[in-house]
């Protein structure tokens, strides 16, 4: 027997291997722990599994006995040696139930031929590590071998028992890796699948809050506006009918005056009030009369010039649209009035491709996105999420000492 050493051709897979670790790692730090490192592969004793068994496929009966020897020296006794001549005798070996740690595996057999011997024994032994043993000049098909899933390779008369020992030992250490790592990314896969059905979830749970909101906010505006509004103004008359009849009695007409002036603000606070709330306008006039109303609104209130360029006819937005554009819009207002100082602020209405873009720039100072994503604000957060409940989606540009733009595209196939 020849003593020379082969050199086994396992540094790509451990590259591969390392690679697909490192992936696992930046995908989620919870499951490095699935990933057990691998074991020293210089430990002597108990690289087979007690009662586990080799398969050899071999036709060659020279060939076979070569091996026999071979594993005798290393300590295999020969009762843990199972023997096929042919693949179809190999597969047999998938009902017998043996616990098999290894498949040593001849190319060339009588029923198979090559490559495909390699790929239907991974298919019927899918955890099995396998060895391949070749000829003297057929490295290529070796390394084909290895691209189908088998673990290492012997060139036959060119290895000795050493080399076949190291060679078991590493493929099996190689495959309890490999079956490691199938399963933590079988473990990832349904951690994801699970994170999304969560967030789904939570998705929906926002959208139910938000329309609940939202309702609620019309009827307490309504209720504000009617009951109160009525109220008051049946006072009013009351107090100016007191008023013609109390005759010349300065200090008194004094109070009665300075209670309807107090009772015209409260009138005027209601309206702000129930407006504010949720603007009749959006369900009357529609949504770009109530966009044009909310920025000459907030022009006089913040003293921030605010030019609004509309080109888009009404179009038929379904509410639910309506008051997410109407809610984005005056948030974002909202948010440049009290972060942005900025003197100007330019949005356009239009529609590109079939898509509703809502475009606000402002000239303030900008800010840095990856600091405010540390804020934990939920602001920008919710108006995303509004964004995404009418089909839509909203971008944000913005640096510091650069303005912000905010863009809402919403496809009007969605409406
Ligand atoms: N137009 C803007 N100009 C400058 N900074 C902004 C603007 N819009 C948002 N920001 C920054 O983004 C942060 C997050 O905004 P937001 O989530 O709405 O939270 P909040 O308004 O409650 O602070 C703000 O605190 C502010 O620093
Ligand atoms: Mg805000």
């Amino acid at each position: 027997m020849s003593n020379k050493l082969h050199f086994t051709k396992f540094a790509n897979m451990n590259l591969e291997i390392g690679s697909f670790i490192k992936s696992i790692n930046s995908i989620d730090k919870v499951y490095v722990n699935v990933v057990k490192p691998m074991r020293d592969p210089g430990l002597k004793s108990s690289f087979m599994e007690k009662d586990s068994h080799i398969l050899l496929v071999e036709d060659n009966i020279g060939d076979m006995e070569l091996i026999k020897i071979m594993l005798e020296e290393i300590k295999i006794p020969a009762k843990s040696l199972l023997l096929a001549t042919t693949l179809n005798e190999a597969i047999a070996y998938v009902v017998s139930k043996k616990n098999i740690s290894i498949i040593i595996l001849d190319l060339t057999l009588p029923d198979c031929y090559g490559i495909d011997t390699v790929k239907t024994i991974r298919n019927f032994f899918p955890d099995n590590p396998i060895i391949v043993l070749t000829g003297m000049h057929d490295e290529k098909g070796a390394m084909n071998a290895l691209r189908e899933g088998a673990q290492d390779y012997l060139i036959k008369g060119d290895s000795d028992s050493r080399t076949l020992e190291r060679v078991i030992r590493f493929a099996i250490e190689r495959q309890l890796n490999i079956t490691k790592l199938n399963h933590a990314s079988e473990e990832i896969k349904k951690s994801k699948e699970e994170i999304l059905r969560k967030n789904e979830q939570l998705r929906s749970l926002s959208a139910y809050l938000q329309n609940i909101r939202e309702n609620e906010r019309t009827t307490i505006a309504r209720e504000i506006h009617d009951e109160l509004g009525q109220q008051l103004t049946g006072l009013k008359m009351d107090v100016a009918w007191i008023n013609k009849r109390i005759g010349h009695d300065e200090p008194t007409k004094m109070k009665l005056n300075g209670m309807l002036s107090l009772i015209d603000q409260t009138i005027s606070s209601v309206r702000r009030i129930s407006t504010e709330l949720r603007p009749d306008i959006l369900d009357d006039l529609g949504l770009i009369a109530a966009l044009e109303w909310q920025n000459e609104e907030y022009q006089k209130r913040s003293g921030i010039r605010s030019i609004f360029n509309n080109n888009v006819e009404e179009l038929p937005f379904s509410k639910n649209i309506a008051t997410g554009i109407f809610r984005i819009f005056q948030e974002t207002l909202t948010n440049i009035a009290r972060h942005a100082h900025a003197s100007e602020i330019i949005t356009t209405f239009e529609l590109i491709n079939k898509n509703l873009v809502m475009t606000i720039v402002d000239d303030g100072q900008g800010f840095d996105q990856n600091e405010v994503s540390e804020k934990k604000t939920l602001g920008l957060i919710g108006m995303k999420e509004r964004a995404f409940m009418i089909g839509g989606e909203l971008y944000i540009e913005s640096a510091k000492n650069k303005g912000t733009t905010s863009i809402l595209v919403v496809p009007l196939l969605t409406q």
